[in-house]
């Protein structure tokens, strides 16, 4: 069976909704920061700060490669994973990609706080966040066949996905 590979900007709940809904479907579930970081031993901002964005988007699509060689999954991608053509087309047309679709306003509020994020650790986070979200959006909307409204409780989104896409409990 194919793969689930949510998408969206950052803070749209993809590791907590994706954790959600694996259980509810009896699914097993990958967060592709974390598969990263076990790969290259080293934290996502370790990465950036040591190795540099560029080495980071490399083993990203390492990443979007092998898992996509994998089937029934759920996968959290992160950010910008599904903002590179060649990882959409590591995925498109095999697995489906859905997009947690959240204003930015709601993502402002949920990630002021964020330390953990290299690319928002900086004063201008507000504007980079929208400047980052408008120039996304469009591509995550061309990524994914499916989208969902994800400014409501994990719970809830992982339910609208099983009920949006027909999902069942697989049997184990
Ligand atoms: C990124 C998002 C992060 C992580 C890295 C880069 C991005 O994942 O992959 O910090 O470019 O948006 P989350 O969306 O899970 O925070």
């Amino acid at each position: 069976m194919k793969n689930i590979v949510l998408c969206g900007f950052m803070g749209c709940g993809k590791t907590t909704v994706g954790k959600r809904l694996a259980k509810r479907c009896g699914r097993k579930f990958v967060d592709m920061d974390k598969y990263i970081e076990q790969q290259e031993n080293m934290t996502v901002s370790q990465i950036f700060e040591r190795r540099g964005e560029a080495y980071f988007r490399d083993a990203e699509h390492k990443a979007c490669c092998e898992l996509a060689k994998q089937e029934n999954l759920i996968v959290a991608s992160g950010g910008g994973a599904l903002t590179f053509q060649r990882n959409i087309e590591a995925f498109k047309g095999k697995d489906t990609i859905l997009l947690i679709s959240v204003p930015l306003k709601v993502l402002q509020k949920r990630l002021a706080k964020d330390t953990t994020r290299p690319l928002l650790q900086r004063p201008d986070k507000e504007q980079a966040m929208q400047e980052l979200y408008e120039k996304r959006m469009p591509l995550y909307t061309q990524a994914a066949s499916v989208v969902v409204d994800g400014a409501h409780q994990p719970d809830a989104v992982a339910r609208l996905i099983i009920a949006t896409m027909g999902l069942k409990k697989e049997k184990k």
